[in-house]
């Protein structure tokens, strides 16, 4: 998998270190509000599951599989749920957990879902944002870091399902998907 890579851009510790930091924040801000943490499928999944526990308060967990229906679609909040909550939201503090805003189409869709639905709050976490792609604006409470406009892949990521398992994040060769 490393031949693919240009270079790596965070290494183990860093990613941990800025987990430990996001999930800090969390416990914080919502001590008493058995948050529910709403984890991305699949992209999110590894962060998700090393975010959770460095959140040192209660929480309920949950998962969502969702696409966009593309940027026409985008002002009507319209998304496509392949796999959607199995709990109520009415009332609840809702936090997505995503790994990356690109254009943002996705996440603005979604978000505009959920407040719909009647959640007393609905905040986004992501890893990695790429302002220079945004089409859409996704405000985005809890960020990891903004990156150039580069394809990255591990810690959850993905180019065409792979590279998921690297446990660092590394900037795709463009001979590899070009
Ligand atoms: P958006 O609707 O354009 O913001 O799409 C965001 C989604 O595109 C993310 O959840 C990722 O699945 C995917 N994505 C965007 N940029 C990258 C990248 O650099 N590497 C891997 N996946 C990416
Ligand atoms: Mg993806």
């Amino acid at each position: 998998m490393y031949n693919d890579l240009e270079r790596i851009m965070f290494d183990e510790a860093t990613l941990k270190a800025k987990v430990a930091e996001l999930g800090a924040v969390i416990t914080e801000e919502y001590r008493g509000k058995n948050p529910l943490m709403v984890g991305i499928l699949n992209g999110a999944m590894v962060f998700y599951t090393d975010l959770i526990r460095q959140v040192r308060i209660p929480i309920e967990t949950d998962f969502m599989r969702v696409s966009s229906y593309g940027a026409a679609s985008v002002s009507s909040g319209k998304v496509k749920i392949k796999k959607d909550l199995d709990v109520d939201i009415i009332g609840r503090h809702v936090i997505v957990v995503e790994d990356i805003i690109d254009s943002g189409n996705t996440m603005a869709a979604l978000l505009k879902h959920l407040s719909n639905r009647g959640a007393a709050s609905v905040k986004l976490c992501a890893l990695f944002s790429k302002p220079s792609r945004r089409e859409v604006e996704v405000k985005i409470d809890y960020l990891g870091w903004e990156i150039p406009d580069a394809f990255i892949v591990g810690y959850g990521l993905d180019y065409a399902e792979r590279y998921r398992n690297l446990p660092e994040v590394g900037i795709l060769k463009h001979e590899v998907y070009a």
